[in-house]
Order: C-alpha cells, then sequence, then structure tokens
C-alpha cells in the first residue's frame, strides 16, 4: 500500500480519543520515530510489523542534512511502504522551519509535515502554519488525500536540530488551552504539537507532565494531540497520556542510543577480521525493530493496523 497521511493514520485513534463513553484503555497512540539512515527506516517498519501496527517514519533536519536529499527519503519510504503492505505508514518532516523546505518535501511526497513556529510570536506561528497547511492541502501529488500538517503551540526545552530551548523559557511556555481554538482555526492543520512538560533528548531528572493542561487542551479542540521528546518518559506516564487522548508519540534520542547501544556490543564481540558491515550495524537495524515493537505495545498500538485500514477505507 501507498504511503497514508498522518490525519489518515491517526483517525481510528482520535475517534477513541473524542469518545467519551469509550474505555479509556481502548485508546492508543501511533509512535512516530526519527531515523537517519534507511536500514533504520527499516528496522522501524519491521518492529510495526511484528506488532501488526500503524507507524510514522520521522525525518529531522539533522537527518536530512546527513542523507542529503528529501527525494532519496521519499522514494525510499515509497518503497519500503510497497514492501510492507501490511503496515499504515506515514512519511513526516519533522520540526521543520524553513517554508520552502516544507513545500518541497510535500511536493516530493512526504505525507505529513511539521512546521515549527513555536518560537515565533502566536500571531507569526498562525500564519506561517496556516501558509503550509493551505499549501499541503492542496498542491500534494496524494491527490485528493493531500499532506497532512502538524504545528506546534508552546515551546518544548531541550534541542532538536536548528531549535534549542532553555529549560526555562519553555517553563514559561507550556501550551495554553485558551490559544488552542483559534489557534487550529486560523491555521487549518491537522494536529497539534502540545509543551507540556516533555523536552527534547535525555532527561536529568524525571519529566514532570502537566496532566491538567493535557485534559483542558483534549477538551479545546477535536484535532489529534502530538507528544514530543518522548525519550525518557516514564512508562506510567505514557500510559496515562495515551489514556486521556493523546494520539501520536515521538521518540528519537532513546532510538539513537538502542541503535549505537547495539552496533557497540557487535564490534565488541566480532572478531577483528570481520569487515562486512551487515554484521556490524545488521544488529542496530534489529535493535530498533524490537524497540519499536515494544513501543507499540506500551503506546497500545498492537494489532491496530486493521482499525486504521478499515478507517481509510470507510
Ligand atoms: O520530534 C522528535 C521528538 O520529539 C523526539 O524527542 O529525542 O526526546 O525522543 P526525543
Ligand atoms: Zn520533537
Amino acid at each position: 500500500m501507498a504511503l497514508v497521511t498522518m490525519k489518515e493514520v491517526m483517525a481510528d485513534s482520535l475517534r477513541r480519543a473524542l469518545d467519551k463513553n469509550i474505555d479509556p484503555k481502548e485508546r492508543y497512540a501511533v509512535g512516530a520515530f526519527n531515523f537517519s539512515t534507511i536500514p533504520e527506516m527499516v528496522g522501524i517498519v519491521e518492529g510495526a510489523r511484528e506488532k501488526n501496527a500503524p507507524v510514522i517514519l520521522m525525518l529531522s533536519l539533522g537527518a536530512l542534512k546527513y542523507i542529503g536529499s528529501l527525494e532519496l527519503v521519499a522514494d525510499a519510504a515509497k518503497g519500503i511502504a510497497r514492501q510492507y503492505p501490511e503496515v499504515p505508514m506515514v512519511l513526516h518532516l519533522d520540526h521543520a522551519t524553513d517554508l520552502d523546505m516544507i513545500k518541497h518535501a510535500v511536493t516530493v511526497g512526504f505525507t505529513n509535515v511539521m512546521i515549527d513556529a513555536s518560537q515565533e510570536s502566536f500571531e507569526i506561528n498562525i500564519e506561517k502554519s496556516r501558509e503550509i497547511a493551505e499549501f499541503a492541502h492542496d498542491q500534494s501529488p496524494r491527490g485528493k488525500f493531500g499532506c497532512s500538517v502538524e504545528a506546534e503551540l508552546g515551546m518544548l526545552a531541550g534541542h532538536e536540530d536548528n531549535i534549542s530551548v532553555s529549560e526555562e523559557d519553555a517553563g514559561k511556555a507550556y501550551t495554553d488551552p485558551a490559544l488552542v481554538p483559534e489557534f487550529v482555526e486560523k491555521t487549518g492543520i491537522d494536529a497539534l504539537a502540545v509543551a507540556i512538560g516533555t523536552a527534547h533528548g535525555f532527561y536529568k531528572a524525571a519529566p514532570k507532565i502537566r496532566f491538567d493542561l493535557l485534559e483542558e487542551i483534549r477538551k479545546a479542540t477535536d484535532i489529534p494531540l502530538v507528544l514530543h521528546g518522548g525519550t525518557g518518559v516514564p512508562d506510567e506516564d505514557f500510559k496515562k497520556c495515551v489514556a486521556m487522548g493523546m494520539s501520536k508519540i515521538n521518540v528519537g534520542t532513546g532510538l539513537k542510543k538502542v541503535y549505537t547501544d547495539a552496533v557497540r556490543e557487535a564490534i565488541k564481540v566480532l572478531p577483528e577480521t570481520e569487515y562486512d558491515p551487515r554484521k556490524i550495524v545488521g544488529p542496530g537495524r534489529k535493535a530498533i525493530a524490537e524497540e519499536i515493537a515494544s513501543k507499540c505495545d506500551l503506546f497500545n498500538a498492537t494489532g491496530k493496523a486493521k482499525a486504521v485500514m478499515q478507517e481509510l477505507y470507510r
């Protein structure tokens, strides 16, 4: 099957998030995972396939710089989607700030883009996010489905490629639920990234998630909510976020460590005469697949590929 938009892949999760009568245990979030190489993309999809779960492949600006081309990534993702037709998957450009680059990603086949103007004023954030939403919904080669768009309101602490926010600044900039309806309505975005106490990168101390804010934000809009900074969030906090209606959870840094640890271990145990890169980085791909499979369980996304497909063909 072809790549699908994030809007499509999260429709079932959103329906459950908004259903007040549903048992919260029936809710789930779709995992979104950063990669820097094509084998990592494959590892992510293999983990999702093992659990019959939908998945979102995320390209950061740093990874884009390393790989070198949006086209290359889009073509690789399209090929992977053909090879794993049973996995509903999305190709997402993460935390992008350059409007022309984002538009380029839409035209080459990314099925979700994130415009991150969260460090700008509320008005400029609206303006830029709306420009991308209008472009992505109209111009994408994905025909009538277009390409969906995520934007961020509030600021996450930590470092993500070209965006750095100190903990002090981020503390002042949780997502304000009162601004959410206006932001969503004026921008026309498809998903909202929220700042509720998580941060990018490893935590020095366990994050204090503002579940009170999450509850208010969930009530303030009917579009899917996105949790960034998934590395190091305690399992119980993830489960609570999911039960409260979070639809997408981003994990990046921790996955890099899983991959690198496996490669380090392989180098340690292999004889020095071994030079086949497949034996050295292959365990990294396998470790990523295992990590994704366990995240699918944690986010309750295991077994949900079918529900996503049903929603697609509804
Ligand atoms: O957008 C990417 C994520 O928010 C990843 O955050 O590196 O802290 O897991 P993380
Ligand atoms: Zn993020």
